[in-house]
């Protein structure tokens, strides 16, 4: 599938439920309505259309939610899916969970093939993580980084920046990941959704100075390698590690996207900063062949826009899309 703009779209990223057992300050307010089950798509129906996309050339799947690790039975989608993986016909099946649920799941996800998993902290104040997080609680959080290691699983530590919250933790953050072997991105926050009350402005805290600030401790190396998502990386020579940074706002890396997004209703987002969507439950149901539901992906790839909007200033500090982050999980 190549897109107006010359891209290659080979990565999948799968919101499997809107739902959280976090509240995360910047992701969605405190008393979020959620989608009615009956509006969800069943594990069989996401399996089906995973399955179209990996048909259609899609090389990496990413489950996200909400929170994917408490879907129920999820790992039967999993289980189900990483026959692509022994086929051949997928590079990688993988997760972003905020780790609530790793300790109960990591074996049973390293035995599927996944090989890492995205995890997102913030914080290593106990105290500060229940605050970003309003539900989470940050030792569980670790029990579970711990059972995916012990599991074989590499893991990347996500770390939304935060303004006067987590900004002077940052250089503790990097050296906390080198000692426990995970590469770590530091991500810029995205007006995404209505989060109650909460003020972008207030919340932005720009990274792109961030490599400058690390290098002052570490000695940082480029490096080309790429993960499939939209961090740059440089290593940190004396642990080996790699930091990433995603900067949406400061550092647009639209040009080099490959990735559209499916929400657990069946709608397609072709980009995470955008309203335009398609739907694919209605072709998915209307039929038991995907001639239809082929046909109605394809045309979406042709809408796939050059890039986001998005856009935090003093004249722009409510949501450029109304939609929240757990709609698509990033
Ligand atoms: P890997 O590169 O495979 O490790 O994953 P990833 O960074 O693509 O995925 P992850 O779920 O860890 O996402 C990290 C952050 O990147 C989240 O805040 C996502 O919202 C953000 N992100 C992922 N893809 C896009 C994108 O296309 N556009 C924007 N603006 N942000 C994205
Ligand atoms: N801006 C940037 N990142 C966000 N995430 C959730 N909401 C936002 C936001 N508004 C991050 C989570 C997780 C990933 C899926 O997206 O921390 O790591
Ligand atoms: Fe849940 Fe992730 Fe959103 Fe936090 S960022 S509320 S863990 S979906």
């Amino acid at each position: 599938m190549i897109d107006p703009f010359g891209r290659t779209i080979s990565y999948l990223r799968v919101s499997v439920t809107d739902r959280c057992d976090f509240r995360c300050i910047y992701c969605m307010a405190e008393d979020m309505t959620f989608l009615p089950k009956a509006e969800v798509l069943t594990l069989e129906e996401l399996d089906r259309l995973c399955s179209a996309f990996v048909g259609l050339g899609v090389r990496k799947l990413r489950l996200t939610g909400g929170e994917p690790l408490v879907r129920k039975n999820i790992m039967e989608l999993i289980r189900s899916l990483s026959g692509h993986l022994k086929s051949g016909a997928l590079d990688e099946l993988t997760l972003t969970t905020n780790g609530s649920q790793l300790a109960k799941y990591a074996d049973d996800l390293a035995r599927c093939g996944v090989k890492r998993v995205n995890v997102s902290i913030d914080t290593l104040d106990p105290e500060k993580f229940t605050a970003i997080t309003r539900w989470g609680k940050l030792p569980v959080v670790l029990d579970g980084l711990r059972a995916a290691k012990q599991a074989g699983l590499k893991v990347k530590i996500n770390t939304v920046a935060l303004k006067g919250v987590n900004d002077e933790e940052i250089f503790d953050l990097v050296d906390w990941a080198g000692r426990e072997g995970h590469d770590i991105t530091f991500i810029e926050v995205m007006p995404m959704g209505d989060i109650g009350g909460e003020n972008r402005l207030d919340q932005f805290f720009p990274i792109s100075m961030l490599r400058a600030k690390l290098q002052q401790r570490w000695t940082l190396t480029d490096t080309a390698e790429r993960t499939g998502g939209p961090a740059r990386y440089v290593r940190v020579e004396e642990t080996g590690q790699r930091v990433g940074f995603i900067t949406p706002l400061t550092h647009n890396f639209c040009e080099s996207c490959n990735r559209v997004r499916l929400t657990c209703m069946g709608t397609l987002y072709m980009c995470l900063g955008q309203d335009d969507a398609a739907d694919l439950r209605t072709p998915l149901r209307q039929s038991e062949s995907d001639a239809t539901l082929i046909e109605a992906i394809r045309e979406a790839i042709t809408r796939k826009p050059k890039g986001h909007d998005f856009i935090i200033d003093r004249r722009h500090q409510g949501p450029a899309v109304s939609r929240h982050m757990s709609v698509t999980g990033g």
